[in-house]
């Protein structure tokens, strides 16, 4: 009999995997909001904001949500501008949209979607978000997949791919699914993914501290896999201020980039040497050409580098907030940034 090989997809080994794995996840878990909620619908709210977003960010941001709009009816009863202002700061405002149009839509069911195949039906719910409402919230077991997980499976399971081969998706979840713990489907799920943030790390896996390294067919840096390459670009905005208002401008609705949002208005500074002048950039003028603030921001894979100029210019169109109110408007994730730091100041 050949003698067998390492990587927990073995069928002998799988069991065991689950208990280290679980047993890890008791001991080891990070305290955040949303841990051990049962809930239904918050655990909803928080996987869709996981999606995109930072953990760190996620946590303070979660929290007031679910004070504001504690239960799926209190969501759908409000209104859309209300919710993204709620949202400012977590990016991808496709996600508050869709999630306001998913809490009418149970609301106007007799019970919560309980499978993942019928969470699937909701607005902005796909196959990741499905399987991590339906294990944690209703105990299904349906494996999930995120980009810890597959970190994770490409090197327990390295074994099972060819060297330098890309795996397909479908193959993840297989994967996924098979070591998955059918008893305890959401404190697994959770612990696949908590092991790939904390310890199955990207460039230097702390393989020391891994509960299952003993199974592991790769110990060590994972294959890199192909990520889309960063752009780089520079944004100017003008602070236009009076009496303690600041003047915002509203996105076009029909922009694919934060349609609706409020932001400050963009510039090109007239002494730019940028070219690409976009059509709805006004060029001013700088009284003091010193920008007021520096800043970096990153938004999916451009890295911006954003000037804000004190401008006196009071001909732009726009609307004129009081500063001490602007939390209440749908604010881009960088203008809140700017309003912020300005604060800060
Ligand atoms: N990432 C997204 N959802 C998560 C969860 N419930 N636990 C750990 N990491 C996550």
């Amino acid at each position: 009999m050949p003698a067998p090989e390492r990587g927990t997809v073995y069928r002998a080994e799988q069991a065991t995997f689950r208990r280290l794995l679980l047993r890890w996840f008791q001991n080891h878990n990070r305290d955040l909001p949303w841990r051990g909620e049962t809930d239904p619908y918050r655990i909803l709210v928080s996987e869709i904001m996981l999606q995109q977003t930072r953990v760190a960010v996620v946590e303070a941001r979660y929290k007031k949500f679910v004070v504001q709009f504690p239960t799926a009816r209190r969501l759908a009863a409000a209104k859309e501008q209300t919710v993204l202002a709620a949202w400012s700061g977590l990016g991808y405002y496709r996600r508050a949209r869709a999630l306001h149009r998913a809490a009418k839509e149970i609301v106007g069911r007799e019970t919560f979607p309980a499978t993942a195949v019928e969470l699937m039906e909701l607005p902005g719910v796909g196959r990741y978000t499905a399987a991590a409402v339906a294990s944690i919230a209703f105990h299904e077991p349906v494996a999930v997949v995120d980009g810890n997980v597959k970190r994770v499976i490409q090197r327990v399971a390295a074994n099972q791919f060819p060297a330098n081969h890309r795996i397909r998706e479908d193959h993840y979840w297989e994967i996924a699914g098979r070591l998955l713990d059918k008893k305890h489907p959401g404190n697994f799920n959770q612990a696949m993914m908590e092991l790939g943030a904390l310890v199955c790390l990207p460039a230097r896996p702390l393989c020391g501290a891994c509960p299952v390294a003993d199974l592991c067919a790769l110990r060590g840096p994972a294959e890199k896999v192909d990520r889309p390459a960063r752009r780089k670009a520079v944004l100017h905005y003008a602070l236009i201020r009076k009496n303690g208002s600041v003047l915002l401008r509203q996105r076009p609705g029909e922009s694919s980039l934060m349609p609706g949002m409020w932001e400050l208005p963009q510039i090109t500074p007239a002494n730019s040497k940028t070219a690409n002048v976009k059509a709805a950039n006004v060029q001013i003028r700088n009284q003091n050409p010193k920008p007021l603030l520096k800043l970096r921001h990153s938004i999916t894979t451009t890295d911006y580098t954003v000037f804000v100029h004190a401008s006196a210019n009071l001909l732009l169109a726009g609307r004129w907030v009081p500063l001490r109110s602007v939390d209440r408007l749908p604010l881009t994730g960088l203008t809140r940034k700017i309003i912020q730091r300005l604060g800060d100041a």
